[in-house]
């Protein structure tokens, strides 16, 4: 990989990244509407999710174990389902306050959304509720809580969902890399998770790194052989420039949408940036000489090397060039008739905001946000609007509203200092573009956008109230998030 190049794109950053952007002819996905598979067809499979404490010697084997939170007791629980299942996903809350389970970047009904208030009630401690999921899009996805997200998933309360297609290209290994950073005191136990100089700023980090709840991995793969890295971004806060030292690499998916392989080395600075409930597909190429291959976070001066690949073996005929995944079979946006819409992402303050709340005679009026659910102070807004916190407790109106089956190209614009992963639920989106011409045309349902930036993204709308939202947890939970009524 290239080395960094300092906060701006190199002259050599900056021609991979437009040789990129020349390759989004590929993206044709197969027009299939709303993509939705007949449910009562579907092969069904069930879950039970309980949410409740666990251990994890976070710290090191001997030092104190850390009390965090997890599904069914299993740190980073994962679940493996082909594609064209129905997911019958059952919740059950055995934590001592409120949540609710979202999982995230699943095109499913509204109903299953998991946004307290929102499309269901908050679940209380000792209750359940069923998600009912069908399972279109085969790739890396992850679920998490929706309520005091930072307090839920900075404990560690999240899951991996990886919906496998039987007509993806064999790999010699695979490996799913779970990323979360913990902040944790020495005796184990956990640190303030928000603090108003982060909330109000990048965030609040933590400074215990982990992939999949261990310091770092040692992984084998066979010499000249083919691995498959599932990385995912489950941190509440940190951005990461995810970069591949010793082999080939390809980006060949994004959110788990396929994408036509881009060589690691042609992005700028030859890493792909990556922010929280970002995740990626990469294909690595072991060397053939039996050499290792190191994986990291290359965004800090102070590199973190999650994962080193140690030859064991090797591959009887090393095969050429990316190994591609089948193309996606989303909705595709009709960017002749797609309206078109733009949100500014925005600082904001208790002071600045108005309480408005929506007319008496919509269904969700009378409903007051619980508490929990809500941060206290306001520091972030959409469009001069936030999202409720402290004594505000309308549901305020929805940022747009929309028609089911049309078009939308929708403009993020970032006036703040601080980069923002930006989150639409319900939906996959395709990324047009970026004014700062940094990102080749793929689909995704969180996209970052850097202060000064302006992505475009464009979407097939789906019926429902969706949660549009910055996913830096704080961010959030601090007035950053509005919604689109669909209808
Ligand atoms: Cu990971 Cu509202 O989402
Ligand atoms: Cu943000």
């Amino acid at each position: 990989m290239m080395k960094k190049s300092g906060a701006g794109l190199s002259r050599r950053a900056f021609l991979g990244a437009g040789a990129v952007l020349g390759a989004s002819a590929w993206l044709a996905p197969t027009r299939t509407g709303q993509a939705r598979v007949p449910a009562p067809f579907a092969p069904t499979r069930t879950v039970a999710l309980k949410a409740g404490e666990s251990e994890l010697k976070l710290l090191g084997p001997d030092r104190p174990a850390t009390r965090i939170l997890a599904y069914d007791g299993e740190p980073f629980r994962t679940l493996r389902l082909p594609r064209g299942t129905r997911l019958q996903a059952t919740f059950l809350n055995g934590m001592h306050e409120g949540s609710t389970l979202h999982f995230h970047g699943i095109r499913m009904p509204n109903e299953y959304d998991g946004v307290p208030t929102l499309t269901q009630p908050l679940v209380q401690p000792g209750g359940s509720f069923v998600h009912l999921l069908p399972l279109d899009d085969p790739g890396t996805f992850f679920f998490h809580p929706h309520c005091d997200e930072t307090g839920q998933a900075g404990r560690g309360l999240v899951g991996v969902l990886i919906v496998e297609d039987p007509r993806d290209p064999a790999f010699d290994a695979e490996y799913v890399l779970t990323l979360k950073d913990w902040r944790l005191a020495d005796d184990g136990g956990f640190l303030e998770l928000s603090e108003p100089d982060g909330a109000s700023k990048a965030g609040t980090f933590g400074a215990t790194r982990t992939v999949n709840g261990a310091a770092s991995l040692n992984l084998t793969a066979p010499a000249g052989g083919d691995v498959r890295l599932r990385i995912l971004n489950v941190d509440s806060t940190r951005i990461m420039d995810i970069g591949v030292e010793g082999g080939e690499a390809w980006l060949i998916a994004v959110d788990g949408h396929a994408l036509k392989p881009v060589r690691l080395d042609d992005l700028p600075d030859g890493v792909w940036r990556m922010g929280p409930a970002q995740r990626i597909d990469v294909h690595l190429r072991m060397p053939r000489d039996g050499s290792p291959v190191q994986v990291g976070d290359y965004r800090a001066a102070d590199i973190y090397h999650f994962a080193t690949i140690a030859a064991e073996g090797k591959v009887a005929r090393p095969r050429k060039g990316p190994l591609a995944l089948p193309k996606p079979e989303l909705p595709r946006p009709d960017m002749k008739k797609a309206e078109r819409l733009s949100f500014t992402l925005q600082q904001a303050t208790d002071a600045a905001v108005k309480d408005i709340a929506l007319p008496p005679d919509d269904p969700l009026a009378k409903a007051l946000l619980d508490s929990l659910c809500v941060g206290s102070t306001t520091y972030w807004g959409i469009d001069s609007e936030s999202w409720p916190t402290g004594s505000r407790r309308n549901v305020p109106p929805p940022l747009a509203r929309m028609t089911t089956g049309r078009s939308y190209a929708v403009e993020i614009k970032n006036e703040t200092r601080f980069p923002h992963p930006v989150h639409l639920h319900g939906h996959a989106f395709e990324v047009l573009s970026s004014s700062l011409d940094r990102l080749p045309r793929h689909f995704a349902d969180t996209v970052l956008v850097q202060p000064g930036e302006a992505v475009t993204v464009a979407f097939v709308a789906a019926p429902g109230d969706w949660v549009f939202h910055c996913h830096i947890l704080e961010h959030m939970e601090t007035g950053m998030m509005g919604y689109f009524r669909i209808v």
